[in-house]
């Protein structure tokens, strides 16, 4: 198989590459032909060790023929039917699914195709819950800084990463922004939550008092900020948003489309750390990569608060032509068997003990300034080179596809969070490629 897509290889004049370096890809491509398990295929038929499940996606690894054949049979009985005014049982059946593992209370649920769909969606149910209650002033969005939510206009203007940002100045207007949670003074080589820097939960008690209460709708924040690094919030931190949203009636999202099915080895952030947020986005794991789709997980609350007025009148003007469509629900509700039946959920409880040991022993390797690690996700900090930032951890990245395994940088981050399947000797492999990685970028 591998030989014959090298025989046929396609131009790679047309494909727009997202987040990419096009130029430099193209000069030097890497290119992946097959998955299974917790490996990828390259073109060149090398095995390359997936060390973050695609793109935090893959939780239950690659290749599951169960998937592949609930997907199979429901495009064979129906490809697709209409979701506005229509309904078919598999969604139905995929969010009743869906809520028997959701936090308390957060079971209704609304299907998006992607996580920045699912965070657009997020906001706008906030803001029509607060007109829908008569408090249509609340229209302040709040985000936080180093936040990803996605690339729509919601999610950027919420976001706090200045490249995605910079580039196109016509954000939502009424956003503000907390700072990030990261401290590395503090904080660095804390083996699990850091105990620093709860204090700046409080800025969001100095933005209420700038704009008052009755101006602001919601906070978004991603309880862990994955595509930024790995920022594990200090300890009491997303208790102390909780409480301060409480006070002023304003709703909290989490996004969990990283932390989301497993990550933290609790079903959802949101248990992890026993803080219950009105609303929950998600994607990427709900149906283990393998189809485009997102949910969102709102609180009985906010949904009841808009059932209101005529019963033949559309309540929430939003919704996706794909929203609930039948093949993603089929890889969503198999996702969930294999979830359930491999215990995936809560796994990276088990194994957190062995991550964490395994990956802190990498911190006495040349330039390292911290290792973050949290339920099967690491970041690995590293010292800038002089005039060159993101520059080293890019070489690692380089070397370690090229040895056999992958893993993704952001700047001179790497991020570690390999498919929740993940059992020791892959554990050994990816400590050793990736230790060899850093011995070699001074
Ligand atoms: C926390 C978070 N929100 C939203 C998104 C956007 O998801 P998508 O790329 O599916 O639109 C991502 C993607 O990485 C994410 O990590």
């Amino acid at each position: 198989m591998a030989d014959q897509m090298r025989a046929n290889q396609p131009s790679l004049e047309n494909y727009w590459m997202p987040f990419t370096a096009n130029r430099q890809f193209k000069a030097a491509p890497r290119m992946f032909a097959e998955a299974k398990g917790m490996y990828y295929t390259t073109t060149d038929g090398r095995q390359v060790l997936d060390g973050t499940a695609g793109l935090w996606c893959v939780n239950a690894g690659h290749g599951h023929q169960s998937i592949a054949s609930a997907v199979e049979r429901q495009l064979t009985i129906m490809d697709y039917a209409p979701s506005f005014q229509m309904g078919h049982p598999i969604a139905f059946e995929f969010a009743e699914r869906l809520a028997e593992i959701a936090p308390a209370g957060l079971d209704r649920i609304f299907f998006t195709n992607s996580g920045s769909e699912s965070v657009d969606t997020a906001l706008k149910m906030a803001l029509a819950y607060h007109r829908a209650r008569g408090e249509g002033t609340r229209t302040r969005l709040i985000g936080r800084e180093r936040g990803y939510h996605g690339v729509g206009f919601g999610g950027i203007s919420v976001g706090g990463i200045v490249n995605n940002r910079r580039t196109f100045p016509t954000h939502l207007p009424g956003v503000d922004h907390l700072r990030d949670t990261h401290d590395l003074e503090r904080n660095a080589f804390s083996p699990c939550e850091p105990e620093f820097g709860v204090e700046r939960a409080e800025d969001l008690e100095r933005i209420v008092a700038l704009h008052g209460a009755e101006s602001i709708a919601a906070l978004i924040v991603e309880p862990v900020a994955g595509s930024t690094g790995v920022l594990i919030p200090p300890k009491g931190y997303l208790q102390r948003l909780r409480e301060i949203c409480d006070k002023y009636g304003i709703l909290l999202i989490f996004d969990e489309v990283i932390t989301g099915f497993g990550r933290l080895g609790t079903p959802f952030a949101a248990d992890y750390f026993g803080v219950t947020p009105d609303i929950i986005t998600t994607a990427k794991g709900l149906t283990n990569g393998v189809i485009p789709m997102g949910a969102v997980f709102a609180s009985r609350d906010v949904h009841d608060a808009l059932m209101i007025g005529p019963e033949n009148m559309i309540e929430l003007f939003h919704g996706y032509t794909y929203s609930g469509h039948p093949a993603a629900a089929a890889a969503g509700i198999a996702t969930l068997d294999i979830y359930k039946n491999e215990g995936l959920l809560t796994r990276g409880a088990d194994m957190a003990g062995q991550w964490q040991s395994a990956i802190h022993g990498l911190k006495d390797l040349p330039n390292i300034v911290d290792i973050r690690t949290i339920g099967f996700v690491a970041g690995i900090e590293l010292k800038s080179r002089d005039g060159a930032p993101g520059k080293r951890a890019y070489d690692v990245f380089v070397d370690c596809f090229e040895r056999g395994l992958l893993i993704r940088v952001t700047g001179d981050i790497i991020a570690l969070s390999p498919p929740l399947i993940m059992d020791e000797s892959h554990l050994d492999e990816l400590v050793s490629i990736l230790s060899d990685a850093l011995r070699r970028a001074e």
